[in-house]
């Protein structure tokens, strides 16, 4: 997690683009200072005044702007951060923000960039595509909602030069999205990228129809919810720090992180729903059984690196390391 020593304080205020059930804030420094520039499809944390830490993409039109965009979902399943934004948050409050974070951005080898969007999924995809857009690379974005009335930043894309480009979808069911997939990547270049924020159900299908006509290399995935729900087929194991030999107990229902921590070891962590890699630990030995959204399946075949604040193991002991 970025300590709070390392972030800035900010001022929310209301931006336009929200719907019945997303608000979408300005950030900007109190005394009118530039923020961090970042690129495309970068995210941030944000402190919450509840203490809470979550994730938001920056979804602004230009990374060298002053001051940040984010766009946020009331989640009926909220866990206080969504809840506190959402209902809460007025204008004028002060927060603490960590630096821009780039996990997720376009892939400068792609000579053709498909942007896939799902719901709120769209907002580190809408800085992809006015990044692209500016660059005068050649992009398409698919953005699937559940209605028109689900549609985030509606006006502003129809209303901009994205439009031509951006085919809005309300209300597809699950074959006509996979109709929709198989169709475009079959008309697509060899060497196209496909990039995918949204449900963790849209992800998987079009990473897995966009990884069989165009390789893994040329999928990228940005998720911001847990990939299993938590206490999913578990048992209990041990693990093993490489530089102190005692094992520790993981039972049942309890994450390898919060073991770690209670046995007295320091581990970063933000997210803790395995989305963020903050926590990323080495594999020494041992089998994990990766339940992140953080990994690419090349990483999670290589099996040398492992997100305790989700994962578990297959073997009886896991050995790790804390450096990545
Ligand atoms: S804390 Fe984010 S992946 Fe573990």
């Amino acid at each position: 997690m970025s300590a709070l020593t390392d972030t800035i304080e900010v001022v929310l205020s209301e931006a336009g683009g929200g719907t019945h059930d997303t608000r979408v804030f300005r950030l900007t420094r109190p005394d009118g200072a530039s923020l961090p520039a970042w690129r495309p499809g970068a995210h941030v944390d944000v402190h919450l005044p509840n203490g809470l830490v979550r994730q938001y993409s920056l979804c602004g039109a230009d990374a060298q702007a002053p001051d940040y965009r984010i766009a946020v979902k009331r989640s009926p399943e909220s866990r206080g951060g969504s809840e506190w934004l959402c209902g809460h948050a007025r204008d004028g409050a002060r927060l603490r923000i960590g630096m821009p974070r780039h996990a997720f951005g376009v892939d400068e080898r792609a000579r053709h960039h498909i942007l896939v969007a799902g719901g709120i999924g769209v907002t580190p995809i809408l800085s992809m595509a006015y990044a692209l857009q500016a660059l005068g690379q050649p992009w398409q974005c698919e953005y699937f909602v559940r209605s028109e009335a689900d549609i985030v930043f509606r006006d502003e894309i129809l209303l901009s030069p994205l439009a031509g480009k951006t085919h809005i979808h309300p209300a597809l069911a699950p074959d006509a999205v996979r109709e929709r997939m198989t169709g475009l990547l079959a008309e697509s270049k060899a060497d196209s990228h496909v990039y995918v924020c949204g449900p963790t159900a849209l992800m998987q299908l079009s990473a897995e129809l966009a990884r069989g006509v165009l390789g893994e290399r040329n999928v990228h995935m940005e998720a911001f919810g847990p990939a299993a729900p938590c206490g999913a087929d578990e048992h209990a194991f041990s693990v093993k720090l490489e530089t102190w030999g005692k094992a520790i107990s993981v039972p049942e229902g309890k994450s390898v992180l919060a073991c770690l921590r209670d046995a007295g070891h320091e581990i970063g962590s933000s997210c803790e729903v395995g989305v963020c890699g903050t926590c990323m630990m080495r594999v020494i030995e041992g089998e994990p059984d990766h339940r992140d959204t953080y990994l690419t399946d090349e990483e999670r075949m290589a099996g040398t690196h492992f997100l305790p604040c989700v994962s578990r193991s297959k073997s009886p002991v896991l050995v790790l390391a804390s450096e990545p």
